[in-house]
């Protein structure tokens, strides 16, 4: 038996790049994952994945197609599967390189599991309680089955962030709260066993950080949308984003300045300029110069969108012929996640000073 020395050391938390000043600083770690619950749309895109894509040559990316966090609100066999393959191959469809980022399915790295259940310990009912998310999706739910995984949920995504010495997380507004609580319990966690994680960061973009419904500018685009009108899907065809565009949901006013950004009162209008922005990489106030006319404003927004969103459909299609390829390609992912993963289950369990196996 080994013996435990309960005044030894802990192991401490890898030097980041946040916390180094050298011309030769390592790149930054960066985490980000996404849940296979339906196809991904464009708020996933212009809030979360386009950066991802930007930044893996800047940065050392992980990126996990998080299967587990889905079973929250799984209740059929023989779905989640084919989703995380999906959603994956949509990954590799929208740029990112699995020669240069990691990409792999959570399930696939069993750490998630096993840091998920110290986070849970280290995150309060509380704090848990305060989740929006959680009201909202169980309030959504009322008349379903709510599952305990719901409510603790931040707590896997915590652990899923402090796995990999994450300094940025790149997402959308609406994932702010989650890395707030990743942070909190990171510090925490420090505090009662010694550094061990990396207290990471959100990155969100400047343009599309939140992209809302189509039909109901008030609530954010949605995979759980009540209509589909309101979310453009990356998988929709040229068709399909023109209708979606056409029929988007402006106001009333008419006038020269009817074109103008103000998310206050106007938020029909300032979500087409957003992501006619996002799109073409400019602010929302230049796009409205342009424009005078709702339809005029529609018809350019839905081109702009389809300009970025044509190329990814075909990629997307051909990635979906070789399944074995991507099966592959995502064990592959894994591989390296759990290079890193397990270095850091290994260090928390020490420092927490948990009985060596
Ligand atoms: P998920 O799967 O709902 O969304 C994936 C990413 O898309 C962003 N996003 C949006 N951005 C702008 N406008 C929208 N309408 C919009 N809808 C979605 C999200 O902010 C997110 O970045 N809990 C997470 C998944 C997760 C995760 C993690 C994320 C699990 N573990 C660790 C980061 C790090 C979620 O449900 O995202």
């Amino acid at each position: 038996m080994t013996d435990i020395d309960p005044t030894t050391a802990p192991t401490t938390a890898p030097t980041t790049a946040s916390t180094t000043a050298s011309t030769t600083a390592p790149k930054p770690r960066v985490l980000s994952c996404i849940q296979p619950t339906g196809d991904l749309h464009l708020g996933n895109y212009l809030g979360a994945l386009r950066n991802w894509v930007n930044g893996q040559h800047s940065s050392d990316a992980f990126h996990g197609v998080v299967d587990l966090h889905a079973l929250t609100v799984t209740d059929t066999p023989g779905q989640v599967g084919a989703a995380t393959l999906r959603t994956a191959a949509m990954l590799f469809a929208i740029g990112l390189d699995p020669e240069v980022a990691t990409v792999f399915a959570q399930s696939h790295v069993p750490e998630h599991n096993q840091l998920g259940w110290v986070m849970e310990c280290t995150v309060s009912y509380g704090e848990l309680s305060r989740m929006t998310q959680f009201k909202d999706k169980s309030a959504r739910r009322e008349q379903d089955f709510i599952s305990g995984g719901l409510f603790t949920y931040p707590a896997l995504q915590a652990a899923d962030i402090l796995l990999y010495d994450t300094n940025h997380v790149p997402v959308g507004e609406d994932q702010r709260q989650h890395i707030e609580i990743t942070r909190d319990a990171a510090v925490r966690f420090n505090h009662r066993f010694g550094d061990t994680f990396v207290i990471p960061e959100a990155v969100t973009p400047k343009a599309g950080a939140r992209v809302m419904s189509l039909q109901d500018p008030g609530s954010k685009m949605s995979k759980s949308d009540d209509s589909d009108a309101g979310c453009v899907y990356l998988v929709d065809d040229a068709n399909a984003v023109m209708k979606k565009f056409k029929r988007a949901v402006t106001d009333s006013d008419t006038g020269a300045d009817a074109v103008r950004f103000d998310r206050e009162n106007k938020p029909g209008v300032s979500n087409l300029l957003e992501i006619h922005a996002a799109v073409t990489d400019r602010t929302p106030e230049a796009v409205a110069d342009e424009y005078e006319q709702y339809g005029a404003l529609k018809v350019a927004t839905g081109e702009a969108v389809l300009a970025v969103l044509d190329p990814i459909r075909v990629r997307y299609a051909e990635l979906m012929e070789d399944r074995g390829e991507l099966a592959r390609l995502l064990r592959v992912g894994a591989g390296r996640a759990r290079e890193v993963a397990a270095a850091t289950v290994e260090r928390a369990y020490a420092n927490i000073g948990m009985l060596p196996a």
